[in-house]
């Protein structure tokens, strides 16, 4: 009966089991999944336009082909993540379609627009910062070929944090300008990087249940608190200040406690009420509307290969 397979469901992740996509799995788990690795597919997907728009503008050929090459990876990841989703037995175009509606949610980080070139260093250094810490855990979750594509996600991640982090240290040694071009961007992109890790461990409604199924291995607060214990430092070390009047290093614990992050703020982003929410979604729509020939062609081709064959 059910009560026996989800106890012994239970007791496989208890003991470190992968889950397999063949494997028996509680309706509830299979919705998790479902729900959180559409949203981070979606993010990975939604991640690329920010940047995107700088590709353009980049101020050398090198960081022109650095940013592509990111770029290029976010788009890689979100297929991955896709793909690792079809092993669940659903649709890839029914889950696209979510975030083309404006139903499906996506990380609250990518309704903020890159304002200027320096904005684009920190997306690298604090966004992909951000991810390094929430996914590395992610590559041990119980579902196998969810804990599998974190594995080379991650490792591309880390290229991008390092050529943020490059970006906004060469701003840092340039001109006074440029300096403050670098706080100013670092004022903007602080919060909602923080924010990332989603609501505090008291208001987050999935956490106790993910973490019992394997699917999350951490709290939000404490992955939290490890970005930020690794971040700050950092960002003395470029001579930048956190826009954090609260920030202070207690002697204690060895960690750093943050002042009151605005979680209206953040509620508001999340549920379509950000700076570019509307923008986000509609350049996807417009991509899905004008790549329809190239879909078209692609399954032609394929169906005539395939014809070719069989004959
Ligand atoms: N942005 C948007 N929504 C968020 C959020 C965030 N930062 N944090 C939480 N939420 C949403 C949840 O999705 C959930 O909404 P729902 O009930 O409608 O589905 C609600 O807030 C409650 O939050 P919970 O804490 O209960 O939800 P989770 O247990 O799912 O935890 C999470 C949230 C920590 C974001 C978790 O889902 C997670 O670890 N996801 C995978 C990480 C991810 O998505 N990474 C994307 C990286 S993109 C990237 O790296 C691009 C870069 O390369 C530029």
């Amino acid at each position: 009966d059910i009560a026996t397979l989800e106890a012994g469901f239970q007791q496989r992740i208890d003991r470190g089991d992968k889950i397999e996509p063949q494997d028996w799995m509680p309706e509830g788990y299979r919705n998790t999944l479902l729900r959180q690795m559409s949203q981070h597919a979606h993010s990975e997907y939604v991640g690329m336009l920010p940047e995107g728009f700088w590709l353009t503008r980049a101020p050398s050929l090198h960081r022109k082909c650095v940013l592509l090459a990111k770029i290029q990876d976010e788009a890689g990841h979100s297929q991955y993540l896709y793909s690792a989703l079809e092993s669940l037995g659903v649709d890839r175009d029914g889950i696209y379609q979510q975030l083309l509606s404006g139903q499906a949610k996506y990380l609250n980080i990518f309704n903020y627009p890159a304002l200027t070139w320096a904005d684009v260093g920190m997306i690298g250094w604090l966004t992909d910062g951000a991810a390094i810490v929430n996914q590395v855990p992610l590559s041990r979750s119980s579902y196998g070929p969810y804990a599998r594509a974190m594995v080379r996600i991650c490792q591309e991640e880390s290229f991008h944090h390092r050529q943020g982090f490059d970006l906004v240290r060469k701003l840092v040694e340039g001109t006074p300008e440029q300096r403050q071009m670098a706080q100013d961007a670092l004022n903007r992109w602080w919060w909602p990087t923080v924010m990332v890790f989603g609501p505090p461990d008291e208001d987050s409604p999935h956490s106790r249940r993910s973490m019992q199924w394997g699917i999350k291995l951490y709290s939000n607060d404490t992955l939290r608190q490890k970005f930020v214990d690794q971040t700050v430092p950092q960002i003395h070390h470029l001579g930048l200040t956190v826009p954090d009047p609260d920030l202070r290093l207690n002697e204690e614990t060895g960690h750093y406690e943050i002042g009151r992050i605005d979680w209206d703020e953040f509620s508001r982003v999340i549920q379509g009420g950000g700076q570019c929410n509307r923008h986000r979604v509609g350049s996807r729509r417009r991509a899905w509307e004008q790549g329809a020939w190239v879909r078209e062609a692609a399954a032609c081709h394929a169906s005539k290969q395939a014809a070719r064959q069989a004959g």
